[in-house]
């Protein structure tokens, strides 16, 4: 069993407005509810990026201005199943550009899934797969000798609010040399009738991978919340820009976490905060980006506009 797990639970569920990191979704059974959320026709941010990577490779590939004649790594940040990043692999290579792929994810069993679909798809690509949480990998890859891309897709910065985005994109600042690039994927901000369909999608199963937290909490924590007792709240703020997740209680109801030696009370209508997913512009971007040695030097839309790829250089000043 994850101690770190076991204490985020404890943490999260003992906190006066209770939540859960959203980092926890991704076990087996999530990872491949969630890819089955990326191929639902509500959940627009997926097929939006893959235009951008479809459509615009070489005008990607050109803004990051890398040196053709030198070795480099492409290090990607949560890259579960890699769809829109094998674009940018197979077209690199077309190209003739030297690097080593290198995904990271705290899914060991989404990694094992894309090391084998670019071992058969990609066989000529050059990998190494690092399971980790993406705050302490930067740690590592800081010594990395190579020139940096680094890929963080799919809006993933949105899962962070902004003050901890803007700790992250400090910390990933400080793991790059001068030079280094990174493509970062932002949802950009849009009418509530687009963004919360993407969170609710019509065959449940968004809410079915909302509710695999508890499940995991279940199997893995020996813990009995009965799942027919907590239901699937998204909403969105079209103010606020953030789109949320939470589950709620149906009923006052007692459950045991048994490796916690606890039991947690929920009242009616109590909600868990499982997820946040920030909508974004350039002036958010530029927020977040500013206290960091990380310009933005790009910027690729999609064809709806719906989102974005930023691409930041890591300069001296
Ligand atoms: C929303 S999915 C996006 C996947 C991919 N980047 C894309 O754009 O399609 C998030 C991925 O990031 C991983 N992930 C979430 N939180 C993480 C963390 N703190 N550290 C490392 N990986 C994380 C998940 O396991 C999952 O594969």
């Amino acid at each position: 069993m994850n101690a770190t797990f076991k204490n985020d639970v404890d943490l999260g569920l003992s906190a006066p407005t209770k939540y859960l990191p959203s980092k926890y979704f991704y076990d087996k059974k999530g990872d491949a509810l969630f890819v089955e959320i990326m191929n639902m026709p509500e959940y627009y941010l997926t097929d939006a990026e893959h235009d951008i990577f479809k459509n615009q490779t070489l005008n990607l590939i050109s803004a990051l201005k890398i040196n053709k004649t030198i070795n480099f790594d492409l290090i990607e940040l949560g890259a579960g199943d890699g769809i829109k990043t094998k674009e940018l692999l197979k077209t690199l290579k077309q190209l003739g550009f030297k690097f080593t792929f290198i995904p990271v994810d705290i899914s060991q069993n989404a990694l094992n899934n894309l090391e084998k679909t670019i071992k058969k798809e990609l066989p000529y690509i050059s990998m190494n797969t690092k399971q980790g949480d993406y705050f302490n990998v930067l740690e590592d890859i800081k010594w990395f000798q190579k020139p940096k891309v680094i890929l963080f897709l799919g809006s993933n910065i949105g899962n962070l609010k902004d003050g901890k985005a803007k700790e992250f994109i400090h910390k990933l600042s400080l793991a790059l040399n001068v030079n280094d690039k990174v493509i970062l994927g932002a949802d950009l901000i849009k009418p509530k009738s687009i963004v919360l369909p993407a969170y609710n999608d019509s065959k449940g199963i968004t809410k079915r991978f909302n509710i695999n937290l508890l499940e995991r909490i279940n199997r893995e924590l020996n813990a009995n919340f009965d799942l027919n007792n907590f239901k699937h709240q998204p909403e969105y703020n079209e103010k606020e820009g953030i789109a949320k997740s939470f589950l709620v209680s149906t009923k006052k109801q007692n459950v045991e976490i048994g490796a916690l030696n606890k039991t947690f009370t929920f009242y009616k209508n109590e909600r868990i905060h499982t997820e946040n997913s920030r909508k974004y512009n350039d002036t958010i971007i530029e927020d977040i980006t500013k206290v960091s040695k990380l310009k933005i030097i790009d910027k690729l839309t999609d064809s709806k506009n719906y989102f974005a790829d930023y691409i930041l250089e890591k300069t001296a000043e």
